[in-house]
């Protein structure tokens, strides 16, 4: 495209008008569940050579022209801190076009809307549902026109989806007949925002209406349809299907029936082992989540899926089924930010395979435009806590880079609310760093620094002693729920306070590497004076806390342990596993993230493995061998108020998979120089793996051979690599 088509190009797009829902005064927009389409007409009066649409909308919108949907993502526009910001999409709608008439209809949904939990970022709750569209059509002589949203579309209010929302589900009648059209309403420009639940002092006002900017980040995007594993019937028209993995996304289903006939899709992680019925308790919702599919009753195959909701489930009960439901007649998908698989691991113990899947499965069904805490939950909202655990990890395993480039984007606003500690809010200043570390892009980092900066100078000036008191914690240590989320709590000051010198240490890093000499000094003088004020606080006879695994490898992991206290710290703590805590894990999410490396680098990742398989609680393995889990929990332990099966968090346990299992560290950003050092348990024969940096792939592939690694380690051009035996 050339320049000048580009401006004619937006030109167009800033013509359109905002049009939408034409609502009585008083009625809050974001209430109305329905999902009202918008439509218009148009003749291409010669060939079209080609088509491009660019359209935003609030809620989620989709586009059809002639009956093609356009563009390949779903749920848009990507959630973000909506006062500020709406993402607007550009895609090629050539295919769809057609010389003579057209028709372009838009359908809109609630999207982030009322229901959405108090910390996610809702839609302006006055503001109808709307969209704004240009499609820039290109004849095969080389003449333009366009077709933007105006005055002329016309609008109607009900629709086949007579509902959505993104907990609840979504209703829809395939033989929908009651269009009522009217002409659409043309809205003032969106110039107003809502301020809820912002972070205290470093949110930033809004200077004026919100910002329409090109979505760059992963495509979020319906994938990876699989047949179920199995269908049970538990009477005449219902039936439970197991997808066979726990992840979120949805059900696609076909079925043949009469007109009027409802199915009723009911949505669940669990299933209960006795009744053979699904278990929804961990969606927590005071409604049950379903989607509601009608027949149009055409005597042909009729198949429906959810466009404008996901589910966090593995089990869906079908109720209203007409027929024997079987596994060719349902589908299920994922759903989330699509994002490449550019890492890899595997090796010769069938269990560490199972949990790196586990892992990988958690990780994806937490990645939606930003992300999640969870896809099952009423909750499913921004989570800069639970990213930080395991962001090192996703970037060993997929292509992250224009995922968190957004994420880092929305932590820049300071529209995250919560405590103002390192580890809820921490992730501002560690991953600009994390980021440039692994994709190299100083932009990126520059861009970030100041927001960094900001969010250090604040906790320094409420922590000065370093030692922060406020925060989660080892969150979700093992616990029996008894004391409801307070159970999850664990060694917060412990936590927060390494996170805080970690969070300097990252910071200085930062500094230096944008060549800011001063403030790289001020963040290192940081990072030694939160360290000692751990060791001050944590550190006595020759043991952190008596050898406890969370503050001893958070120390080990986090370079704060005295090189004159390594051998004791580390002994004390080994001898605690072995001893009082009888070879069992005592870690949430922040010691599993650090115990791996620390042990393995002590010559003991038996023992972690061993911890990590059990099979008796808490392991892995008491989650995979008697609840057959495929992904990772939130909790230790299964049930309770806040016990999710589907959290990413101990995703952050498997990070030594790849640093140590693997071996392959990096050393330098973008990993141009990267050491092979495998430090693995001994009862693994071999193992092999890759990952991936801008300049190419890192391969490790071992064995062992008569008691010694065989290691046969291969990087791409454009990579230092040393082998390290
Ligand atoms: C949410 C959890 C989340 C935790 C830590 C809680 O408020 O309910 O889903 O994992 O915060 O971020």
């Amino acid at each position: 495209m050339t320049v000048l088509a580009l401006v004619a190009l937006f030109a167009s797009f800033a013509d359109a008008k905002w049009i939408g829902e034409d609502l009585p005064a008083g009625i809050k927009a974001v209430a109305e569940k329905n999902c009202p389409v918008m439509r218009r007409t148009f003749v291409a009066a010669k060939p079209v050579r080609s088509a491009r649409l660019t359209v935003t909308g609030l809620g989620f919108f989709e586009v059809e022209i002639n009956g093609r949907k356009i563009g390949d993502q779903v749920l848009t526009p990507a959630a973000c801190d909506f006062a500020h910001r709406c993402y607007y999409y550009e895609w090629d709608a050539t295919s769809a076009v057609r010389e003579g008439t057209n028709e372009v209809r838009i359908t809109l949904a609630p999207g982030y809307s009322d229901d959405f939990f108090q910390y996610g970022w809702r839609r302006v709750a006055e503001y109808p549902k709307r969209a704004k569209l240009s499609l820039s059509l290109t004849h095969a002589d080389g003449t333009e026109d366009d077709v933007n949203t105006d005055g002329s579309w016309e609008y109607s209010a009900k629709s086949p989806i007579s509902s959505a929302s993104i907990y609840g589900g979504e209703r829809y009648d395939a033989g929908f007949d009651g269009w009522r059209w009217q002409p659409v309403k043309v809205l003032d420009d969106f110039d107003r925002q809502e301020i809820v639940n912002r972070v205290p002092d470093l949110w930033r006002e809004p200077k004026g209406p919100p910002e329409l900017r090109r979505y760059d980040g992963a495509p979020v995007r319906a994938y990876d349809f699989r047949r179920p594993k199995g269908v049970t019937k538990l009477r005449d028209g219902v039936f439970v299907v197991d997808a066979g993995i726990n992840r979120a996304g949805a059900l696609r289903i076909r079925a043949k029936g009469r007109r009027g006939d409802v199915i009723a899709l009911f949505y669940a992680e669990d299933r209960d082992p006795k009744s053979g019925d699904i278990d929804q308790r961990t969606n927590r919702t005071k409604e049950p989540i379903r989607d509601v599919f009608t027949l149009a009753g055409t005597g042909e195959w009729e198949s429906y899926a959810p466009r404008f909701t996901y589910h966090g489930f593995r089990f869906v009960r079908v109720e209203g089924y007409p027929g024997e439901l079987t596994t060719d007649d349902v589908e299920s998908f994922a759903i989330g930010a699509d994002v490449a698989t550019t890492g890899a691991f595997e090796c010769s113990d069938p269990f560490l395979n199972q949990f790196h899947a586990a892992a990988v499965t958690s990780m994806r069904s937490n990645f939606m435009s930003y992300p999640t805490d969870c896809p099952m939950r009423d909750e499913r909202t921004p989570c800069q806590l639970d990213s930080q655990v395991y962001e090192e990890t996703a970037m060993m395993n997929f292509d992250m880079n224009a995922f968190y480039r957004k994420w880092l984007d929305d932590i820049d606003l300071g529209g995250i609310g919560g405590k103002m500690c390192a580890d809820w809010m921490g992730d501002g200043i560690v991953l600009p760093w994390r980021h440039y570390f692994f994709y190299a892009d100083k932009a990126v980092l520059e861009k970030n620094y100041p927001f960094a900066k900001a969010k250090m100078e604040r906790l320094l000036a409420l922590y000065p002693s370093g030692v922060i008191t406020d925060g989660f914690g080892d969150w979700c240590v093992p616990n029996d729920g008894a004391k409801g989320y307070l159970s999850a709590f664990g060694f917060v000051e412990e936590v927060n306070t390494a996170l805080f010198a970690y969070a300097a240490e990252c910071l200085a890093k930062s500094a230096a590497e944008l060549g800011k000499t001063d403030d790289a000094a001020r963040w290192r003088e940081a990072f030694g004076r939160i360290r000692d004020a751990y060791n001050a606080k944590f550190f006595a006879d020759g043991a952190y806390e008596g050898g406890r695994q969370t503050p001893t490898a958070l120390a080990f992991a986090f370079g704060l342990v005295r090189p004159e206290n390594r051998a004791s710290a580390y002994r004390a703590m080994v001898g605690r596993i072995r001893g009082a805590d009888r070879g069992k894990f005592t870690v949430g999410i922040w010691g599993l993230r650090t115990l791996g490396e620390t042990l393995a680098d002590g010559g003991d990742g038996e023992l972690m493995l061993s911890m990590m398989k059990g099979p008796e609680y808490p392991s892995f393995g008491y989650m995979f061998d008697n609840f057959d889990a495929t992904s990772l929990w939130e909790q230790w332990h299964p049930y309770g108020e806040m016990n999710t099966h589907n959290h990413a968090m101990m995703a952050g346990g498997e990070h030594w998979l790849y640093t140590r299992i693997l071996g392959i560290r990096l050393l330098a950003p973008g990993g141009r120089k990267v050491e092979v050092r495998p430090v693995a348990p001994a009862s693994i024969a071999w193992a092999r793996g890759h990952v991936t940096v801008p300049a190419g792939r890192i391969s490790v592939d071992w064995r062992r051979e008569n008691g010694r690694l065989v290691v046969n380690a291969t990087a791409a051009d454009g990579i230092e690599l040393e082998v390290v035996k």
